[in-house]
Order: C-alpha cells, then structure tokens, then sequence
C-alpha cells in the first residue's frame, strides 16, 4: 500500500494549480441520469471517488467518454468527460457500490424522477459521523414519492404521473439532500419550494449545470430554491468549478510552513469565511487575476478560534486542517465542529507530531508548541489525512503518511504540487 513521506522544514514557493471540486464533480455526473442526452462535464479532477463513481453510472446505462487529459499549461490533469445515458438499463445501486461512497447514494433522485421507481442501497455509516438518509428520504416524500425500507435498501416509487412538485423545508442544512431535491424536482410535475436549502458553492454549480440542460431553477446559493419542473433535459456543456477545499488545504500550507504561493485558478469567493480565518492566523492572501496569492514570510502562527458551520460559514472539510496549523500558533486556539459528530479522528495523530490538543465534546482546545516532530501516522478519512500532511511539512525530520488511499479519493496529484513548490514529499509504493 502506497505511503507518503515528507522531509518537513521547507518553505512553499511558487504555483499550484487548483483542480476541479471533487464535491461538484459527483453531482454533475451523476446530474447525467436525468437525460438522454450528451452532459459533457470539463475540468473533471482525476480522483478515486470519481473513478468509483464512473463504475457505479455504468451500471446505470450511463456512457462514458474521456478527452482532454492534459490542459492549463500541461499542469493540471484535469479531463473532459462525456456522460450518455440513452436509457436507464438498471435503477438498482447494489450495497457493493453505494458503501465505497456514500454520495453514490444521491443517484435517487435522478432514477426516481426519470424511471419512477429506484432501489437504492442505504450507505451505512462512516468514519466521521453517523450520516442517516432521513431528511433526503423526507424531501422525495414531500415530492409524492412512496418510499419503503426493505433489507438496507431503499425502495422509492413516484405516482403513474410522475413526481409533483412540492414544498419542503429542511430541519437541517444537507447539502446532498438539497442536490438530490433540486434534481428529482427538476423533472417532478409542478413547481417544488425548497427551504432551509445548503447555500454551498457545489450547489449553485449543480443549479447551473441543471439549468443549462433546460430546468427552472431559481434561487440556489440562497436558502429558498424554487424549481418549476419540465417534461424533459437535454443535454449540455459544463464546466467543474473550482475545488474550494482544495484551495483552502494549500492555503493552509503555505500559512503552516511560510513562503509565498499563488494558488492557480480558484477564487477567493469560494471560500471567505476560511480566508479570513487564514488571515487572521497571520498570512496574507491577495486575489489576483490568475488566483490567489498566499504570503506568510517572518510573522509567527496567531491563534484563532473557529466554528464549522455550513456555507457561508468555516467549512468542516477544513477542519482538520486548520487544526494542524493551529498547532503551530503561539497561543491557545480552540476549533469547535458542529456538522460531523466524531470528526476528531486527527486529534490522537497529531499528537504523534507533538501537538497538544485536548477534547471536551465538539470542541477542541489547541495549545501551539513551538515545533512538531516528524512520525509515522495514519488517518481513516480523507481530510484527517490532509491535515497529517500539513503537519508534515512543518516537522522537523520524517514523517510517513501511511493509508494513501484515502488522499487519493480527494486531492489530485498532492505530492507533485508540494514537490514543485519546493516540499520533500515523495510517494512510496512498497
Ligand atoms: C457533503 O456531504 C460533502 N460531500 C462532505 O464532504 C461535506 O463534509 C458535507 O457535505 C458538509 O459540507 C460531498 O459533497 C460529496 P450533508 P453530505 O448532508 O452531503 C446530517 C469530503 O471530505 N444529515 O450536508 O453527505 C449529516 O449527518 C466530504 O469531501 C442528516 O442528519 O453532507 C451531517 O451531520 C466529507 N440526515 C449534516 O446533516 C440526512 O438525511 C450535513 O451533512 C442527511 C444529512
């Protein structure tokens, strides 16, 4: 199994180029169920969970066509994919594809709406939560669907007509059941009023990409979205926006080890709440007309306390990240999550470096030490992992990162893009 080692110490000078969001990349392919049509997505990030996801709308009738393997300067690996779904030949997702990932699961809706029935896997739990299906199960519900549980599986039928419009108001902020709504609804007779929807970047991108293929949506990236739904979608061209946490994990970095990087081809609107956080942790980040540029030269590491909120707030997929910088600050921080209940899972692995953090319920309290030191870890999620790997950097002597597998789910070409700003990381394949 694949392990990453890191010589900690240097400074991060120079470009990385930010790749498609894995985040919006899931929904927009799995968007390609709803026509018969070509959906040809650019920009797709070349990532585990996209891979695994290619498989699952295989399974589904969808064709998949791949070009355009090198662009932005032959740094970024990014690809054009065609997505064809003449017919639906399966509306079955088997347990054995929908628990590798669970946003498998969101193929509901799109197979509900255009087949009027779907069995869908239960995605069971995972690492940082215990993450039900009660409220994407609520919304097709409030959408005329009949849903039933049987064996871990979900069976939903719509009425002989098809899905009806409805109103729905989400208890809590999900941005998976708000993608799943915005997708059944689009093909639902009537229009749909969706309220307390997710407000995250991914969403509005989704929205775009929908309306493209000729949906009704208004409203997303607010927290009322109203979809007149349409007899049918054509398809369309699209491109992936750019990853967020992506950026912010970089930017992160570079505030972490010192030095000056110019994040390629992100925006800083994506992610503004995390930047501030970053500028107040005492880095200082410009938007320019090519990225962002994230200085931290000679100032300390300043102590900041965040709270994980859903957009517009501190996203919980940087957690784990900001964490690891705040390891280095010259004070006590405190970071609290409150979207996963057990997205501590870094905490114990950070301490290996010499972090001290102490855990009381959903709050962390982080006492900055003056150095970390490099040792073998390990994490059981994709952004945990992440967070190791900043820590990384900044230790002093070896640190192995073992369990790549889950980096590479998330994060495209992690070791080339630190290597070329000057990191020592190397993958080591045993
Ligand atoms: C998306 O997951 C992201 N995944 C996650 O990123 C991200 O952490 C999360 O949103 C929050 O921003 C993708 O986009 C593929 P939710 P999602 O539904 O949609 C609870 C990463 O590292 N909930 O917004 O699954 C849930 O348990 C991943 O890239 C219910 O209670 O998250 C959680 O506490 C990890 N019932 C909260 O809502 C439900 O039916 C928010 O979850 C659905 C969710």
């Amino acid at each position: 199994m694949d392990r990453i080692r890191i010589r900690g110490g240097n400074k991060l000078n120079g470009i990385i180029p930010i790749s498609g969001a894995k985040n919006a990349a899931l929904p927009l392919m799995i968007a390609s169920l709803l026509t018969s049509d070509t959906l040809t997505l650019e920009n797709v990030p070349h990532l585990a969970d996209v891979e695994q996801l290619l498989r699952i709308l295989g399974n589904h009738g969808v064709d998949v066509a791949v070009n355009g393997r090198r662009e932005s300067q032959g740094e970024s690996y990014s690809r054009t994919i065609h997505f064809t779904c003449r017919t639906i030949v399966d509306t079955v997702a088997p347990y054995e594809l929908v628990s590798k990932m669970r946003a498998s699961f969101w193929v509901i809706g799109p197979l509900l709406a255009r087949e009027g029935q779907a069995r869908v896997s239960l995605p069971g739990g995972c690492a940082i939560g215990t993450r039900p299906v009660d409220l994407f199960l609520d919304g097709l519900q409030a959408l005329g669907a009949k849903l039933e549980i049987d064996g871990g599986y979900v069976n939903a039928t719509a009425p002989s007509g098809g899905l009806v419009g409805g109103h729905y108001t989400f208890p809590k902020v999900s941005v998976g059941a708000t993608h799943v709504m915005m997708m059944a609804a689009s093909l639902a007779n009537g229009t749909t009023l969706i309220e307390n929807a997710a407000r995250e970047p991914e969403v509005v991108d989704l929205a775009r990409c929908l309306n493209a293929m000729g949906a009704k949506i208004a409203g997303a990236g607010t927290s009322t979205i109203t979809i007149e739904g349409v007899t049918s979608l054509s398809g369309a061209r699209h491109r992936v926006l750019p990853d967020r946490i992506e950026t912010g994990t970089y930017a992160m970095a570079v505030a972490m080890t010192g030095g000056d990087v110019t994040l390629e081809g992100t925006e800083a609107a994506l992610l503004d709440n995390a930047l501030e956080a970053i500028r107040m942790a005492g880095a200082t980040v410009t938007d320019t007309e090519s990225g962002l540029r994230i200085v931290r030269n000679g100032n300390g590491i300043q102590p900041v306390d965040v709270v994980t909120e859903p957009f517009p707030g501190f996203p919980t997929d940087l957690q784990a990240q900001f964490m690891a910088l705040m390891t280095r600050s010259s004070g006590v921080s405190h970071i609290t999550e409150t979207i996963f209940e057990n997205r501590f899972m870094h905490v114990q692995e950070l301490a290996r470096l010499g972090a001290r953090i102490s855990l009381s319920g959903q709050m962390a309290r982080i006492e900055g030490v003056s150095g970390l030191k490099g040792a073998p870890v390990m994490a059981t999620d994709l952004r945990a992992s992440v967070s190791l790997v900043i820590a990384g950097l900044a230790a002093e002597g070896e640190t192995l990162v073992n369990r790549v597998y889950h980096l590479d789910r998330g994060f495209e070409r992690l070791e080339e893009k630190l290597t070329r700003c000057g990191a020592d990381v190397e993958r080591i394949s045993d």
